[in-house]
């Protein structure tokens, strides 16, 4: 029986209630069985990447309408990753537990989730995956490359690279300022190989998308085109009782592992995935990532690994000519939200642009997946991105500097005086799950300007922080334990000789277990949240090794209610 039978289907009071307040232009047939279909939108104008998301779902309605549906709009948290304060992974879990509870409570047989912006397709994800209704996700897809100066200015890698120019005295902060418009050309989320690329691509690698439509830019009509279509297998879905369940499998988590590496993906795409299949119970571990995706060659030629945007990357075909250069490493028992297997559909992709999608035989990387270290720093891992490192610094032995939190990091990072060269490594503490909190991502630290008027521009930095996925650099993140929960980052002074071998997965730092024991005893921890959200967070938030969901959200209740109060 459909869930909404459960609303509408009687002749009782509750029913004429639950129909009577619907009846607002549904005609009676509305409640005569069909499927009743919520598209989940994360369209805001404060979600800038996601705002173009309303005329999305009106072809998805539209598709909804045409195979026989009723198509319901529904609104649901949103995170602009640039405009929420302190960081948007703070409300993640907020968002998708949010957004589990209210696909729960409404009389829905089926979800579209129409995501973008970095956190908002993990949090449907995670949530439809708690609910275990027939869900399909649509990506927002990327904005159009922009340029600046005669040649293309990728979203968010860009101003990194521009604001360095800046701190290094080579570019005017007027001119600096004048780039901001050229960037961002259209609507749609950041274009390069950035968490929201990533997560888009990965839900259809998941096989939670209509097969093709990941990557379509946002402002190209085949985007509308795909959502109709995705209407329309919404309808199928719910008739097939086809449900995340059947679809996210151990098997399709570790396909987007190796897809993760191979498109450069970013290292958010760690905690998103880990939180999803947590929602699931399905035993995927940080230790996966390495293993199955560190030997993955990286093919795709985009920033912040490399040169294109993610328009260039569907103009080279997409995402499915780049599987199928991995094809061999996919679990072909992996299914889609069609019913068949992802590795069926890609028979027919091509590789139009050989520079943008590299040949398996020709890769820009040989090995590009994510890298885990362990050790005495990092008991738990840590993470690197080796194929945003400068491969010199992939091994390396150097002083630690230290910066017990953020703000004094921005107090001492521009100070000349501070004791500081190439050579060293720079620890930033205190901006885990816990710390920040929300893990905010700050892990890419800047380098300091008398390093920078050098011409270098790489150093090795270790955090327990996030690093947006447009960012690179030689950059160790997610050290777990984190330093807020006791995890030896937090006993780490200046002055200590740290080594960094990603070759060996080896992050140590030359400090004695005596030594290290007389550090805990002084040490103490930060002041807690007293109230709100933030109290909650803090209280239950997982360690990033486990995708840093909250303890009470990890599985799933599924789409039952008990209880109807009418
Ligand atoms: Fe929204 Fe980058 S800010 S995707």
């Amino acid at each position: 029986m459909r869930r909404t039978a459960e609303w509408y289907g009687g002749d009782d009071r509750n029913s004429y209630i639950h129909r009577a307040w619907m009846r607002r232009g549904l005609p009676a047939d509305a409640f005569d069985g069909r499927p009743h279909i919520a598209m989940a939108n994360t369209a805001s104008d404060l979600t800038p990447c996601n705002a173009h998301l309303n005329e999305v779902s009106r072809s998805v309605a539209d598709g909804i309408h045409q195979a026989g549906g009723i198509a319901l709009n529904l609104p649901v948290v949103s995170l602009g990753e640039t405009q929420v304060r302190p960081t948007a992974m703070l409300w993640r879990n907020m968002a998708a537990m949010a957004i589990e509870e209210m696909l729960r409570a409404n009389p829905i047989d089926g979800v579209v989730l129409l995501g973008g912006c970095d956190k908002t397709i993990p949090a449907l994800l995670m949530a439809a995956a708690s609910v275990d209704i027939p869900a399909v996700v649509v990506p927002g897809g990327p904005m159009l490359t922009g340029t600046f100066r005669g040649v293309p200015l990728g979203c968010g890698t860009g101003v990194w690279q521009l604001s360095e120019e800046v701190r290094a005295g080579t570019m005017s902060a007027a001119e600096f300022v004048r780039s901001e418009s050229s960037m961002i050309r259209s609507r749609g989320h950041c274009n390069t190989m950035g968490t929201a690329s990533t997560m888009g691509l990965l839900a259809e690698v998941l096989g939670m998308t209509l097969p093709g439509i990941a990557g379509t830019p946002a402002p190209d009509s085949r985007l509308l085109e795909a959502a109709h279509a995705t209407g329309v297998l919404a309808v199928e879905l719910v008739d097939a009782e086809r449900r995340p369940s059947q679809v996210l499998t151990r098997a399709s988590f570790l396909n987007a592992i190796v897809a993760l590496a191979a498109l450069g993906g970013s290292t958010n795409a760690v905690v998103h995935l880990l939180a999803i299949a947590g929602r699931l119970g399905i035993e995927l571990t940080q230790d996966d990532f390495d293993r199955v995706g560190s030997g993955v060659p990286l093919l795709v030629d985009l920033q912040p690994a490399g040169r294109f945007l993610m328009d260039d990357l569907y103009r080279a075909g997409g995402l499915h000519a780049v599987l199928r250069e991995v094809r061999d490493l996919l679990d072909p028992a992996a299914l889609t939200v069609t019913g068949q297997p992802l590795v069926s559909y890609l028979d027919d992709a091509r590789v139009y642009d050989r520079e943008v999608i590299r040949a398996r035989e020709e890769p820009l990387q040989p090995e590009a997946g994510i890298a885990v270290l362990y050790g005495n720093l990092a008991p738990d891992g840590a993470v690197i991105k080796p194929s945003a490192a400068s491969a010199h610094l992939l091994k390396h032995r150097g002083r630690a500097v230290v910066f017990e939190t953020i703000e004094e990091f921005h107090a001492k990072i521009d100070d000349e005086s501070l004791d500081i060269d190439e050579n060293c490594v720079m620890v930033l503490k205190n901006c885990g799950p816990k710390g920040y909190p929300g893990m905010a991502e700050v892990g890419n630290m800047p380098l300091p300007p008398k390093v920078l008027r050098k011409g270098i521009t790489d150093m090795v930095r270790i955090s327990d922080a996030r690093m947006s996925g447009t960012a690179y650099g030689t950059v160790v993140l997610h050290t777990s334990p984190e330093a807020a929960a006791g995890g030896p980052l937090a006993l780490v002074q200046n002055g200590d000789m740290i080594e960094l071998d990603v070759p060996a997965r080896r992050l140590h730092v030359e400090v004695s277990d005596e030594e290290f024991a007389r550090r805990r005893a002084d040490w103490k921890p930060l002041e807690a949240p007293k109230r709100g959200w933030q109290k909650l967070y803090v209280d239950h938030v997982q360690q990033a090794h486990l995708g840093a969901d909250l303890d009470f959200l990890v599985g799933a209740s599924g789409a039952g209610i008990p209880r109807d109060s009418h």
